[in-house]
């Protein structure tokens, strides 16, 4: 029996992704090894995002050399893939830098990872980075309900892949290609299989998820809001999320489902990057602070008690420090629950790696440790003020400790609490009695939470 390990780096897709490829592969006898030390086949999965997460790959290869070397001589085979986001933008140049590599393939061909990678036991070095015509959804098999339901009762589900947003610094347009929605009817399919094995949660993914506008039933194209609208009502789910969302696309479909889906989870991660005019320009996103500011005054009147996330990027080419200032106002005018802040990273083929006024990097991390302490006041904030509340909890595994479990609250906040007689998929009332910087304690409530007590 041959054992495969996935390892995963970069954003949600990219653990969807993992999973898919372990079904391709599960469907021609390998199972899932835990390490790579344990596996005859190593796919490193990839992100291109930042310098940083494209580097990591190569130090992780120089790690499998050594090791295929020293199996080798124990007369031991080894095949090593490359996947994700890094093979697609690099393709052949990785095979170069690191002739370990049996395989580069891109995000769209894991449909056909089996016969590439007898293509490559006979050809070591195969790079497949092609855009196929065919659909890759249509072609990968449907994991077992075991499986599904081993992978925990919150599952990831790609609905949308690629972007035409072209943000001047994102590296996604070209790896991921242009936009395509998968029809209404395959997601639909989809959940009732992953609701069916006994997931309760199911997070709609894609780069660009609020430009979802895949085919539905009537033939007609459907917004995310009605796609979530029809999604609540598969039976077993309790939560749905989405994400990453685009602010131009928050249409107004979305926004009413926050009002009247109790399934949405009431909370939003909107990437807005900066708070200046002019680097909001400079980076493409069109749309202004101001309009960020209107959006989430929308979305909080459909939903008062959303939890608020957000994507930061400081040392933009060209920021200055008022630019930079109009940023820090913006995350105080807000008050974000949760986010995440990134220098720029200058990416290989995009416009603003190649814009003049590029920051030093002293700059950056001034900037960023200022943005990032910030931040963490406003989480911490927004945890503390979770105190005192019973909010409902999604059992998802047990917890640290013995006795302990652990789930989520709505907000996406971690619950860990002491109980016994409940189980994984569980969703219960929790008081919450504390708060530490990553996670909350709670214990069992007599009562409903109080948003339902006080709607009721
Ligand atoms: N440099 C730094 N951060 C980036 N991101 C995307 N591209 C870059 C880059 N070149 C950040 C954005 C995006 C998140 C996924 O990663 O904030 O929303
Ligand atoms: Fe990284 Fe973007 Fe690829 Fe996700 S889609 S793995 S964030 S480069």
């Amino acid at each position: 029996m041959k054992k495969v390990f996935v390892k995963s780096y970069g954003c949600q897709m990219n653990v969807y992704d993992a999973e898919r490829m372990a079904d391709a592969l599960a469907a021609k006898g390998y199972v899932e090894a835990r390490t790579a030390e344990d596996a005859d086949l190593v796919i490193l999965n990839t992100c291109h995002i930042r310098e940083k997460a494209a580097e990591k790959v190569y130090s992780e290869l120089g790690r499998l050399r050594e090791m295929k070397k020293e199996r080798a001589t124990e007369g031991r085979q080894t095949q090593v893939v490359v996947a994700g986001c890094v093979a697609q933008a690099e393709g052949g140049e990785i095979v170069r830098r690191a002739p370990v590599v049996d395989l580069v393939v891109g995000p769209q061909s894991y449909h056909r990872l089996p016969e590439l990678l007898a293509e490559a036991s006979a050809r070591p070095g195969f790079v497949d980075t092609e855009f196929p015509a065919e659909d890759k959804f249509d072609h990968l098999p449907a994991p077992a309900r075991e499986k599904i339901r081993a992978r925990g009762v919150s599952a990831f589900l790609t609905v949308q892949e690629g972007c035409d947003k072209f943000c001047t610094f994102c590296v996604v347009p070209y790896t991921r290609g242009a936009e395509v929605s998968r029809p209404v009817a395959k997601i639909l399919a989809e959940a009732e299989r992953l609701a069916g094995a006994g997931v309760r949660e199911i997070t709609v993914i894609g780069q660009n998820v609020n430009a979802y506008h895949g085919e539905g039933p009537d033939g007609r194209d459907w917004t995310l809001g009605m796609l979530l609208e029809r999604l609540a009502e598969v039976p077993g789910l309790a939560r749905l999320r989405y994400t990453t969302s685009h602010p131009r696309d928050m249409d107004e479909t979305l926004i009413a489902a926050h009002r009247d889906l109790p399934a949405l989870m009431p909370y939003l991660h909107l990437p807005v990057q900066a708070g200046s005019d002019a680097i909001l320009a400079a980076m493409n996103r069109r749309h202004t602070g101001d309009e960020y500011r209107r959006i989430i005054d929308a979305v909080r009147k459909a939903r008062p008690d959303i939890a608020l996330s957000s994507d930061f990027i400081v040392g933009f080419p060209g920021e200055s420090d008022a630019d930079f200032e109009a940023t820090m106002r913006l995350v105080a005018d807000i008050g974000f629950a949760s986010a995440y802040s990134f220098k720029y990273s200058p990416r290989p083929g995009t416009p603003a790696a190649e814009m003049e006024g590029q920051v030093p990097e002293p700059v950056k991390a001034e900037r960023l440790a200022r943005l990032q302490a910030a931040l963490d006041e406003d989480r911490r904030a927004f945890n503390a003020a979770t105190v005192g509340r019973t909010v409902d909890v999604l059992i998802e595994r047990p917890g640290r400790h013995a006795g302990q479990l652990a789930g989520k609250s709505p907000y996406l906040q971690a619950v860990q609490l002491e109980t016994e007689g409940l189980t994984v998929g569980d969703i219960v009332p929790v008081e919450i009695v504390g708060a530490a910087p990553n996670s909350l304690f709670g214990r069992l409530a007599a009562g409903p939470p109080e948003e339902r007590a006080s709607a009721a």
